[in-house]
């Protein structure tokens, strides 16, 4: 009998069904890959499961147990554990407190036994091999670290089952592989994982099995030694993808962004230039500084010595308003952190940017807005019912399509995409790659973050790896290559 079984799974919002009848079957000591396109319905359904939603329709046994309408405390009692896409924890309290939140050990008189708490979080990390500090504050750590750090507050709790949704969009490749060492350790102990990634070369070579949604209805599942990548892509968007390479080199215009000898927070004596229509490329580790860069372009971070020069004239960037003033953009890398404001519903998310320019006039233009706003989700695509609803109504790719919205909109010269690419699925990949060309040609400036070297390749006209915070090496666009990157990034090359 398999762990989970859920059947004939309907869920609506609004009248709109967005799970049709699906079904999901996951064995006990496997990881099973959840895939679909952005707004497929995965996170809804692990929503579902998890008791933070209500099914219209259909069974859920887990464990042998029927899972009525149960609530998420419920659930987490009985062994499921959603670490979520965004992650949950509280940056202002420390490591032992987030494990033991609403769950504290205290002595007879009621207080709290931290000593007991501490060492028990030391054992637990140590069985795990996860090197994290339980008395630090969870502000402090890594992306990487936090991800290790859900998974361990869910083992703490004996969960059987855990829910992995995008696990792996922040991480490089070592983070990758040390959080499947953990989960391939404890799948021996016989617990299971659903595995929520857009990431082709990852799910093949970390997940055992797979079940396929497109557009809210079951397509397919089966073990992923069966299957292959094109095969499984194909099922996901319905139609072949063509994998066409899309880049032409192009004629560039003049210099627009001059770094010289810039050094800031995290990064040191960073130079280069950048020209119209050029596409820039910027990669190493986790924490090599490229993103620092980014920032401090943005007026994030202070520069500490060196200059930024915008279509050679020199300026001094000290606030976001400053730089956006001079024409720059920048979609940040952690979209709950930096980029959801969850008040707001999805037009008033795409606007702020362009509201925050223009604060000097006197009334919004409603009507144009959502005129605009329907051809921008058209041109990327974005699956929304209405755009006064909440932007947290849309699935994390389609957040991410509304805040490239909301900086193109600025009418930036200079675009920065930090992880542009976080959590959005393949075909809008293609789409994404496609518009950041398209944009370039039209004689923007573009430089994109990533860790992810196929998309340089797809679209970088020069690529500059980065070391511990500082450029090591620069390749013209046919010298990108994943080895290579992988050989300078890690200062590797002899
Ligand atoms: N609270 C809500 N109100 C209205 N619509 C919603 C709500 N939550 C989700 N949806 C819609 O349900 C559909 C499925 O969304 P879901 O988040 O499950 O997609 P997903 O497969 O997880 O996508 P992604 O890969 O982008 O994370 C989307 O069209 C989304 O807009
Ligand atoms: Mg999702």
């Amino acid at each position: 009998m398999p762990l989970l079984q859920m059947q004939g799974i309907c869920k609506s919002f609004n009248g709109i069904s967005v799970l049709d009848n699906v079904s999901l079957q996951v064995k006990t000591g496997e990881v099973h890959a959840l895939l679909g396109e952005n707004g497929a319905g995965k996170s809804t359904l692990m929503n579902i499961l998890t008791g933070s939603l209500r099914r219209d329709k259909g069974s859920i046994v887990f464990n042998g147990e029927h899972i009525e309408d149960n609530s998420i405390k419920q659930t987490e009692e009985k062994g499921i554990a959603f670490v979520h896409q965004e992650l949950n924890l509280f940056n202002d309290l420390k490591v032992f407190e987030n494990i033991f939140i609403n769950k504290e050990l205290t002595g007879f008189l009621g207080h709290l036994r931290k000593r007991d708490m501490i060492s028990q979080c030391k054992e637990l990390f140590l069985k795990l091999n996860v090197n994290i500090d339980p008395n630090v504050y969870v502000s402090s750590l890594k992306t990487s670290e936090k991800q290790l750090l859900e998974i361990s507050k869910a083992l703490f709790f004996k969960a059987k089952l855990l829910i992995l949704d995008e696990p792996t969009t922040s991480l490089n490749q070592d983070e990758v592989a040390h959080l499947f060492e953990i989960v391939n350790a404890l799948k021996k102990d016989g617990i299971s994982f659903i595995f929520i990634s857009h990431k082709m070369p990852e799910i093949f070579e970390y997940a055992d099995s797979y079940t396929i949604f497109r557009n809210g209805q079951y397509i397919d599942s089966g073990a992923i030694k069966d299957t292959s990548p094109l095969e499984v892509t194909s099922k996901m968007v319905g139609k072949e993808q063509n994998n066409l390479n899309i880049y032409k080199k192009r004629d560039l215009g003049e210099v627009v962004l001059e770094l010289d000898h810039l050094s800031g927070m995290g990064f040191n004596e960073v130079s280069f230039k950048a020209r119209r229509g050029e596409i820039i490329g910027m990669t190493g580790l986790q924490g090599c500084g490229s993103s620092e860069v980014m920032q401090c372009i943005f007026g994030i971070n202070p520069k500490i010595s060196g200059d930024i020069r915008v279509k050679g004239k020199s300026i001094f960037i000290d606030s976001i308003h400053k730089a956006m003033r001079n024409g720059i953009a920048l979609l940040p890398a952690n979209r709950k952190e930096n980029s959801v404001i969850p008040d707001l519903s999805i037009l008033e998310n795409m606007y702020i940017a362009e509201h925050t320019l223009s604060a000097s006039k006197f009334h919004i233009q409603k009507d144009l807005e959502l005129k605009r706003y329907q051809k921008q989700k058209n041109a990327l695509s974005i699956k929304a019912q209405d755009p006064k609803m909440s932007i947290l109504s849309l699935s994390g790719g389609n957040q991410q399509k509304v805040f490239i919205a909301r900086w193109l909109n600025t009418n930036a010269d200079i675009l920065l995409f930090d992880n542009p690419n976080q959590g959005i699925d393949v075909g809008a990949k293609a789409e994404i790659y496609k518009l950041i060309l398209d944009l370039a040609k039209s004689g923007k400036t573009i430089l994109v973050n990533t860790l992810e070297i196929p998309e340089l390749q797809k679209v970088a006209d020069l690529c500059l790896v980065f070391f511990k915070g500082k450029v090591v090496k620069v390749l013209e666009h046919d010298e990108i290559d994943e080895h290579k990157i992988m050989m300078y990034s890690t200062n590797s090359m002899s």
